[in-house]
Order: C-alpha cells, then sequence, then structure tokens
C-alpha cells in the first residue's frame, strides 16, 4: 500500500563496501525508472482504471505515487503493479513538498490540464545537477492554447475558452528535453486536433511512454524519431502495460563486470538502448555479447584502456552513465577526457573519486581523467543519484573499506542494489543509526 502522507525517506545510514572481490552470476534488470516515472503521470489521462506492470520499487516512483494520491486519484501496489483509477481526479494543485523533492513529478502539469483543462504545479526548483528550468514544458502548451502565470514560485495553467480543451499546435523544441517531450505529448493525446513536435527527445522511455498511451488509445506515431505527431481523441480507455528495463541500471551493472574483471549475466534488457554503452565497453577493452535477444554478458578483458565520452542526447552516449564511467576510466590506462553537455553541473562525484585515489581534474564541463593503477577505499558521500552509482562501483574495484554517505540518492534510483550486489559475491553491509 501507497501511504499518502508518507514523508520522503532521507537515509542517514551508511553502506560500508569491501572492494576487491570478483563478482558472478546473473542480475534480473528491474522496470525502467525513467519510464515509471512518465508512465504513472500518464496515467492521469485515462478515464478508466490501468494497470501497470514491472514498476520498480524506489523512492522516486513512491513520491510520484503520492503526488497522484494528493491529486485524490486511487492506486493500489500489488509487488511490481500498480492499479491506477484516474476516473475521477478531486485536485488540480500539485503539493509543492512533493514536487520539490522529484522534478519528474512537474511532468503532471501535462496531463492535468489535458483532463480538467486547468493545472497548478509548482516550480520544480534546481537541483544538484543543475538548475533544469521547465521553459520548454511551459512553452509548448502556451502553444497549444493554455494560459500560463508563474506566480509566488507556482505554475497557474489553465485553457480559457468554453471547451477546456487545448488545441493541436506545431512545436519546436530548442532542445530535445526529455521532460518537455512527455509532458507536451501527454497533453497533446486529448487536444483537440493535431500536435506535432519537432526536435523531439527520442530517448526509449519517450517511446515508452508513447507505447502506453496508444494502448490506451491515443493516437501518436514517430516516437523514438525527432519529430512526433499526435491527433487528439476525445478520452482514453483502460490498458494494462508493462514498463520496458530500465537501461541506466542494466548499463551500471555492465560496468561493476568491467571494473572488477568479473563475468556477469543481466536479463531482462534491451541491447538496442544500449548500444552507446556497449560501443564504449568495447573502446575501453571489454566486450559485451548477447546471450540471447533480451539478455547480455559482460566478459573483461585483462586490461581497460583510456577513452573519451561526450555525453549527448539518445542516442548518444547517456548523461545518467556518465559518472558510472568515470569510476571505470578512473583505473583505465592512458589519459580520457568527459564532457557533460546535458547538464552543466553534474561533475560533482570528481572531488568523492578523488579522496579514493582517482587522478581527475575538471576544466568548465571537462573532465581529465589520468587512469591510475588502483583506488583506495575512503569516506565519500554521493552527491547525487549516479554519482552514488559511481561511488559504488569504485568502492567495489577499490582496495579496503569505502564507506558511503548520501543514500538517499541511491534508493531513488536502484531497486534493491545491496541485494543484487550480494548475489553476485559483492561483500557489502549497510549500516542504519
Ligand atoms: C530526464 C531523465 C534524467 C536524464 C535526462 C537527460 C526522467 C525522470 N529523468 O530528465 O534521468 O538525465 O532526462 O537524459 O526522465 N531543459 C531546459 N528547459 C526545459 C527542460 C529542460 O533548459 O524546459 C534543459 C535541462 O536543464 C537540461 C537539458 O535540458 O540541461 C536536458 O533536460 P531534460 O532532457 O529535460 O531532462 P529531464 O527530463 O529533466
Amino acid at each position: 500500500m501507497i501511504d499518502p502522507n508518507g514523508s520522503p525517506e532521507v537515509d542517514p545510514s551508511l553502506l560500508q563496501i569491501w572492494g576487491g572481490s570478483p563478482l558472478e552470476g546473473h542480475v534480473k534488470i528491474s522496470g525502467a525508472k525513467n519510464s515509471a516515472l512518465a508512465i504513472i503521470a500518464g496515467a492521469l489521462l485515462c478515464s478508466q482504471d490501468c494497470c501497470v506492470r514491472n514498476v520498480p520499487s524506489l523512492v522516486d516512483v513512491r513520491r510520484m505515487s503520492q503526488l497522484l494520491l494528493a491529486l485524490g486519484v486511487k492506486l493500489q501496489q500489488r509487488g511490481d503493479i500498480l492499479e491506477i483509477d484516474a476516473s475521477v481526479i478531486g485536485h488540480s494543485q500539485a503539493p509543492y513538498e512533493l514536487v520539490s523533492q522529484l522534478r519528474a513529478s512537474f511532468f503532471v502539469i501535462g496531463p492535468l490540464l489535458a483532463r480538467l483543462g486547468i493545472a497548478q504545479v509548482p516550480l520544480p526548483g534546481g537541483c544538484t545537477i543543475g538548475a533544469r528550468p521547465v521553459d520548454l514544458h511551459v512553452r509548448g502548451l502556451q502553444a497549444m492554447g493554455a494560459d500560463v502565470q508563474i506566480e509566488h514560485g507556482m505554475v497557474h495553467a489553465y485553457v480559457s475558452d468554453g471547451s477546456r480543451k487545448l488545441k493541436g499546435a506545431k512545436i519546436y523544441l530548442d532542445y530535445p528535453s526529455v521532460g518537455a517531450t512527455e509532458t507536451l505529448m501527454m497533453a497533446a493525446t486529448l487536444a483537440e486536433g493535431e500536435t506535432t513536435i519537432e526536435n523531439a527527445a527520442q530517448e526509449p522511455e519517450v517511446v515508452d511512454l508513447a507505447n502506453f498511451c496508444r494502448e490506451m488509445g491515443a493516437k501518436i506515431r514517430g516516437a523514438g524519431t525527432n519529430t512526433i505527431v499526435i491527433a487528439g481523441v476525445p478520452s482514453l480507455h483502460s490498458t494494462d502495460y508493462k514498463i520496458i528495463p530500465d537501461r541506466v541500471e542494466a548499463g551500471t551493472f555492465l560496468v561493476a563486470g568491467a571494473i572488477t574483471h568479473s563475468e556477469l549475466s543481466l536479463s531482462p534488457v534491451v541491447p538496442e538502448h544500449l548500444m552507446a554503452v556497449i560501443a564504449k565497453l568495447q573502446d575501453i577493452g571489454v566486450q559485451v555479447i548477447a546471450e540471447s535477444p533480451d539478455s547480455l554478458r559482460v566478459m573483461p578483458g585483462y586490461s581497460l584502456t583510456a577513452t573519451d565520452i561526450e555525453t549527448l542526447p539518445y542516442p548518444g552516449f547517456p548523461t545518467d552513465m556518465q559518472a558510472p564511467f568515470m569510476a571505470l576510466l578512473t583505473l583505465s590506462k592512458g589519459d580520457s577526457v568527459i564532457t557533460e553537455t546535458v547538464f552543466e553541473n553534474r561533475l560533482r562525484h570528481v572531488a568523492e573519486l578523488n579522496r579514493m585515489g582517482a587522478d581527475i581534474r575538471v576544466k568548465g564541463n571537462h573532465a581529465l581523467i589520468r587512469g591510475v593503477p588502483m583506488l583506495s577505499g575512503a569516506p565519500v558521500v554521493a552527491t547525487d543519484l549516479r554519482a552514488s552509482a559511481a561511488l559504488v562501483l569504485a568502492a567495489l574495484a577499490a582496495d579496503g573499506k569505502t564507506t558511503i554517505q548520501g543514500l538517499h540518492h541511491l534508493d531513488r534510483g536502484y531497486e534493491q542494489l545491496e541485494m543484487k550486489l550480494l548475489s553476485l559475491g559483492a561483500k557489502l553491509q549497510r549500516l542504519s543509526p
């Protein structure tokens, strides 16, 4: 069950990891966090109940569920199945306490506006990886006929004509933002007429959301390309939908195999979603083979070699894999350059990796990594979600004990990470005060 009053968990506990143990075995990859967040928001579009499967048990997913409860929607959770009944949406205003903790919760503005003709959602504010504005979301909704005012940190959006319906529009995104593409695609499903989103994000999670909406009767084509066309329909109907596997979790375990020189198999995965990650692993000297259409095996080479990485929108190298790869490159022979182009402040793990003996210098949005022969365990602090994964990976390879603080970041995005690593033979334990 989901507790509507559940408060955010800031975990004061510590993760201790003793590095150097080889890993072995199989990892079951959970459902994609970013798909789950968008799809739970998307369920607001449906005036009947929906069943969503393969929902990962994560703090971020619980927060999104709490947001829907706060809007008066009924939810039932059974294992990894979430039943969402948004036939009645009791409130059009999202509470600040929830939106401020989870940027993705801003995405409810699209479906709320489409269903009710009115939505009030607080600005999500900055976060540790960057300012992350919502101007593209807002401009797109305005193009679809919404009046939008931003006052006292709250975005008030409404459709002022009597129909309370958004109107189809031609929208060009200045940047292929994942969240803006998702917000506007959801909003357009129930709009009057046709909407075209040019320079749309092409991430697999955008396609997953589009498929979910299509299963509910939405008319969407082009998801997965840079032009998405949505023909509005009057209403959407019930569906039963399974979320895709999490490509970032899968990528993180591929790096876990590489950094510990271990052979691991992972499933279920969609290998196509990991093309950029697999290509970089191969550059570094790590083989990844497809064992079946939905499973991969990482086969590390004896030595790791430096490479350069630039983060880009999909199908480029994902920013969410930048920190895990930085951990790997600290132990790769030679000099590597990582250029972060998606978020302006996503290199804060550098200082923590350096505390473990890495040799990394930051110049602007570039990190210059000089490979070292070994890392040594140290007390470190996780600064954001993917940074926390990078520290776990570094710790698995380091000499001695690493103690990681800031586990609330880790729990936002990795389902049962410790259990999964323990089952592979890692030596770790969580210490709760
Ligand atoms: C999503 C993912 C996140 C991933 C990111 C990039 C979810 C829940 N999160 O975040 O894990 O790292 O995509 O792949 O799906 N921007 C603007 N104006 C806007 C919107 C975005 O300037 O209106 C900027 C952002 O500040 C950032 C860049 O565009 O610099 C990319 O952001 P975006 O693609 O929107 O990321 P999110 O959807 O927030």
